[in-house]
Formats: C-alpha cells, sequence, structure tokens
C-alpha cells in the first residue's frame, strides 16, 4: 500500500531530519514556512554574464619551462586576490573517478535512512555526519540541502556503505590532495615564503581534509528556499565539483554570479586559512547555493585546510619582508572549526572574531 505522506503542516522542523524524502512527498506544492528564506533584496545578480572566474591551468604551474611556471603563478595569485575562485583544467584527476564520486555519492543519499549512519547532533566534529540543513539543532530556517561530512585526513573514515564508497572517496581525495599541494607551492612562491616553511607553519604533512557532499533535491519554490545561504569556507582550499546541475552563486565586485564550471574542471575556492595565512592578500570569499524545481543537484566539496592542531597566524616572513602588522589573532584550526560548524553559518562571521581591528 502507497505511504501516505503527513500532511505540510505537520512537517514541523523537529520532524525533519532528510529534505530528500519531504521532496519526495507527493503532494508537495510548497515549502514548509521553516525553509522559507528571505535572500537580501539589497544583493542582485551581476549584470554582465561575460565577467567570469578565471581558469587556470594546473600542468603549467607544475611545468618544468619556467615561464610558463611563472606565467601561471602570475595567474593563480591574481585569480585569488580577484577572484578567490577559479577553475583549473589539466588537474589529473580522471573524469571517470569524478563521476564514480558523485554516482556513488548519489547512491548513499539513496539509501534507506534506516541504514545510514546516525548523525550526533551534540558533537559537531564527529568524523562522519550525515544530515541536512547546516545545524539544525539551532536553527530556525533550514536549508534545502542534506549532507555526509566525512573526516578523511590525516586518519581516514568512511561510511561502510554503499560498498565502493570507500575505495572511490579514498582515491578522489587523495588526488585532490595532490591538487591542493600544487597549488599551495604556487601560493607559496607567490608569496615569497620557502615551501618548507609554509608546510611547518600550517602543518601540512598532517593538514585536516573534509569530504563533503551535498544534495539540493527538486525543491517546489525554489527562490523562497535556499540549498546554503552565503558564507565563506573555513579551510586553505575547497575543491568542487557537480553533477551537471547548476546552483553555485559567488560575490563578487558586490554581486553574485552564477558559475557554470567548464566540463571537467574543478572548481576550487580560497578559504578562511588562506586569508589568515596570507595576513589577508587572498580574501576568502562568500557564496551560497541555490536550489531549482527541475533537477536534485549533487556537488561534492573537499575542504583542505592546516592540520587541526596547528595555531594559525599569519605568515611570519610575510610580515617581516613586507614589515606589516598581522591582521588576525592566532587561532587553533580545531578551535575555528569548532566555532564555525556550532554556530549558525552566517557569513564571514567566525573570521570577524579574529580579525584584528585597526
Ligand atoms: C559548501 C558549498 C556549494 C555548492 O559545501 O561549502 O559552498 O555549490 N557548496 O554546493
Ligand atoms: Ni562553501
Amino acid at each position: 500500500m502507497a505511504e501516505t505522506s503527513p500532511p505540510l503542516s505537520q512537517h514541523s522542523a523537529a520532524s525533519i531530519t532528510c529534505v530528500k524524502k519531504l521532496s519526495e512527498s507527493p503532494d508537495l506544492n510548497s515549502i514548509p514556512s521553516c525553509y522559507a528564506y528571505y535572500a537580501n533584496p539589497a544583493e542582485t545578480m551581476a549584470s554582465d554574464p561575460h565577467d567570469s572566474v578565471p581558469t587556470i591551468d594546473l600542468s603549467l604551474l607544475t611545468s618544468d619551462n619556467p615561464d610558463h611556471r611563472s606565467k601561471a603563478i602570475q595567474d593563480l595569485d591574481k585569480a585569488c586576490e580577484e577572484w578567490g575562485f577559479f577553475m583549473v583544467v589539466n588537474h589529473g584527476i580522471p573524469e571517470q573517478l569524478m563521476r564514480a564520486v558523485i554516482d556513488v555519492t548519489n547512491e548513499f543519499f539513496n539509501l534507506p535512512e534506516e541504514e545510514k549512519p546516525e548523525f550526533q547532533p551534540q558533537n559537531v566534529l564527529e568524523p562522519i555526519r550525515y544530515g541536512t540543513s547546516f545545524n539544525t539543532a539551532i536553527e530556525k530556517v533550514f536549508w534545502w540541502r542534506d549532507f555526509l561530512k566525512v573526516f578523511v585526513h590525516p586518519d581516514f573514515h568512511c561510511p561502510h556503505k554503499p560498498h565502493s564508497l570507500t575505495e572511490v572517496v579514498t582515491e578522489y581525495c587523495k588526488r585532490s590532495r595532490e591538487v591542493v599541494r600544487k597549488l599551495l607551492r604556487g601560493i607559496s612562491e607567490s608569496l615569497g615564503i620557502e615551501e618548507s616553511e609554509m608546510e611547518k607553519c600550517l602543518g601540512l604533512d598532517s593538514s585536516l581534509q573534509i569530504f563533503i557532499a551535498n544534495l539540493y533535491p527538486r525543491c517546489p519554490n525554489p527562490d523562497a528556499a535556499v540549498g546554503i545561504a552565503p558564507h565563506s569556507d573555513h579551510g586553505l582550499f575547497t575543491l568542487l565539483i557537480q553533477n551537471q546541475v547548476a546552483g553555485l552563486h559567488i560575490q563578487h565586485k558586490g554581486n553574485w554570479v552564477h558559475v557554470t564550471p567548464r566540463p571537467n574542471s574543478i572548481l576550487v575556492n580560497t578559504g578562511d586559512h588562506l586569508q589568515i595565512f596570507s595576513n589577508g592578500k587572498y580574501k576568502s570569499v562568500l557564496h551560497r547555493a541555490v536550489v531549482n524545481k527541475m533537477k536534485a543537484r549533487i556537488s561534492i566539496a573537499v575542504a583542505n585546510g592546516p592540520s587541526a592542531d596547528t595555531v594559525v597566524s599569519p605568515a611570519p616572513r610575510l610580515l617581516q619582508t613586507q614589515g606589516c602588522r598581522p591582521a588576525y589573532v592566532p587561532m587553533q584550526y580545531k578551535d575555528y572549526l569548532l566555532a564555525q560548524q556550532s554556530n549558525q553559518l552566517n557569513g564571514k562571521s567566525i573570521l570577524e572574531r579574529v580579525q584584528i581591528q585597526d
């Protein structure tokens, strides 16, 4: 017998554990009120569709040809400074692996609810977290997304189902770390900091890497809901891929810009800790995910940070060579992460806490 879903009025915030199931309710013509999200009407979409995120060719960044390499480093510096978002091509991650990671994530979201690992709402640093919205324990307005967040480095964790998840996530995250290391080498050069010094200051050998799968199911009122509200990412670099369905907006020169990644590229954005380490040269950028009526969207965001125990501050070498004062107070990455994940995610509010006011 077909299961009848409860009337929408009964979908109270407390009963919602998964938006996918809600979106599959046959009588869902509008969103429950706990999803009603009001975007700031003062924020507009960019009018110039040609102003698009830059592209970085990773093969040039690692080229033996010094001219190619220095041009690529300049491009990376400019992309981080002007946009904080760029598309990486020739990144070396096989297209098949990128597809596999999206497919297996989809399988995970399709598992029956009772088979999914338990979400532990009281501990936001739990290594495997499946959940909905961002932090339902404290949110008044929910986001239209379900997520799986897994700590994959330095210690590897992963749900044991579906069976190929571990293998695919291991490989994808390993390859992603290689991409990040290449980008960070470029950054160390453009900041004039020895690579070994950067590695030491950020504890890169035991860098914290988090695999985040986002599912944005179809939404009957996409304009009245949000997938992820505006925020910046906490780490150094986040790598993002998606299932061909658009939905990412980034803030650029005061407007929201719709991002349509090139096929087979990886979208990279700078995070709060790159901003702190570079003493404000490379600012993390606000971005959000919107939802749509037609197709479910899946995105995979791999967050790459310093090591959890590292106390991060602006690079001493940089302050020395530039003769400037630190603009941020030192803070352990783990504490920063805890502060961000246990509050309502709100723009760059956590970064503002460590910023030194002039
Ligand atoms: C994130 C994020 C954007 C997207 O997971 O931090 O910003 O397009 N995702 O899914
Ligand atoms: Ni993000």
